[in-house]
């Protein structure tokens, strides 16, 4: 098992490149099904969780060559098999967008209950209804999902929850109904309009993402022949950002969209920092010890629930006592226990945190409990004295590209180390 070995305190300085988004590639790729051609996907992040996504892929019938580490040419023409492989489907959540692009292309899909991070209960009901709106029949049973649909037929779906996955789920399944499906109450975060801006370049009909109302034509058939880029991670280069609040350094971060961080750019604001915008970069620094914030998470255009573990790092060492509200995800606050044997002073209850800043944490071994709780705990590791063991970082492989070459290259005293296993 690999563990990354951290000394600080380090201000962390210099320039670093934001990769492809983990959560639009995600949902690109098994998109890439409704295609019956070839494609050229550009821009994808090097992460294990699109390598899974393209063994699936393969699994599948589908036909992929490596171009570079970063863009592949997937062939979709001889797809086989409708039934994912329940082993691989049932290590990440992202799996569920199987449901939507196979029964959009063959009219059956059995793909196994999504695994992925633990954040809590993770229920999937609104892509079950949304999936059964347009006409499929869905059983779950034996750890599996089964949707079934003679033809999908457009139709009107009102979400009741705000879900990024539901609603890529809904476009999937719509692409290639019979007539118009309109999606009420979809969510708006860049990666959907990046799903439906591929789709669009391979010939669908989706107008609205973006926005809460998003309205597909479905058409007969996408063509695929030509390539697309994954927009940069808008997550990934938020935790950069707030890396360099934490460790009062000074970033400058490359191809990124500094629109889809305005909220992240409003609170570093708030709590003492400088940002300047550029056209595709953003350069953030920090000269004092942040001062105390409230952070309420909250769908995009608010503040991510993917970056509170980050935050909470920051705030970790602010001046004064901050609270997080965690609204999305039920258990994300496992990070903060982590945090504490560092020195922090956090205490989490439900879906609450009370953040009562102290001057220095201090190295010590600690644990990622997921992607993101990964994020926060390398970021503390960086800022914290003396020297921080952080285990259990295939979460943070899952979504993050080399992500300890990019801090070194800041400045941050990183080392990875592969432990023997011990049986
Ligand atoms: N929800 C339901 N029913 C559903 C779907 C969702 O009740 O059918 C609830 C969830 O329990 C949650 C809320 O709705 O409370 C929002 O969940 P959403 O469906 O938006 O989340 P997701 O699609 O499962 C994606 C990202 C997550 C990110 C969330 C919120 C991917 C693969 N995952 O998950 O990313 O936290 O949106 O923005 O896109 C991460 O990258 O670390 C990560 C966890």
């Amino acid at each position: 098992m690999d563990k990354l070995v951290i000394h600080g305190p380090t201000k962390l300085k210099g320039e670093v490149t934001i990769s492809g988004a983990k959560n639009a590639a995600v949902a690109i790729l098994p998109a890439t099904l409704l295609i019956n051609g070839i494609c050229r996907i550009e821009n994808l992040p090097n992460i294990s969780d699109v390598k899974m996504s393209c063994k699936i892929l393969e699994a599948l019938g589908a036909k992929i060559t490596w171009i570079t580490e970063n863009e592949i040419e997937i062939d979709t023409r001889d797809i086989c098999c409708t039934q994912a492989p329940l082993e691989m489907t049932s290590k990440f959540r992202a799996s569920y967008y199987l449901l939507g692009s196979l029964i959009g292309r063959c009219g059956i899909a059995e793909v196994g209950l999504p695994g992925g991070c633990n954040l809590g209960a993770r229920p999937i009901d609104q892509h079950i209804k949304a999936l059964e709106a347009l006409g499929a029949k869905v059983d779950v049973a034996q750890g599996k999902i089964t949707a079934k649909a003679k033809k999908l037929v457009g139709t009107s779906i009102y979400m009741d929850i705000v879900s990024v996955g539901a609603t890529i789920n809904a476009i999937l399944a719509a692409v290639l109904a019979d007539g118009t499906t309109t999606i009420d109450n979809a969510a708006k975060e860049p990666h959907i309009v990046d799903v439906a801006n591929f789709l669009n370049t391979m010939g669908a009909d989706i107008r609205g993402a973006g926005t809460d109302v998003i309205k597909i034509n479905g058409v007969k058939e996408l063509r695929g022949g030509t390539s697309y880029s994954v927009v940069p991670d808008q997550i990934e280069a938020g935790t950069f950002m707030l890396a360099a609040v934490a460790s009062k350094g000074n970033i400058l971060i490359k191809n990124c969209i500094p629109e889809h961080l305005d909220c992240i750019t409003a609170k570093i604001l708030e709590i003492g920092g400088n940002v300047e915008n550029y056209d595709d970069s953003i350069r953030v620094s920090m000269n004092k010890r942040p001062s105390k914030a409230i952070v309420k998470t909250l769908p995009y255009p608010g503040f991510p629930t993917d970056l509170q573990p980050q935050i909470g790092s920051v705030l970790a060492i602010a001046e004064g006592t901050s609270t997080i509200h965690e609204s999305i995800w039920e258990s994300r606050f496992q990070y903060t226990f982590e945090l504490n044997k560092m020195g922090a002073k956090i205490t989490a209850q439900g879906k609450s945190a009370v953040l009562e800043g102290v001057k220095l944490l201090t190295g010590a071994p600690v644990y990622a409990t997921d992607l993101r709780a990964g994020a926060a705990l390398l970021i503390a590791g960086i800022i914290a004295n003396g020297e921080t063991q952080l285990y259990n970082i295939e979460h943070i492989d899952r979504g993050y590209e080399n992500i300890e070459e990019k801090f070194r290259n800041l400045g941050a005293n990183i080392q990875r180390v592969t432990e023997p296993d011990e049986n």
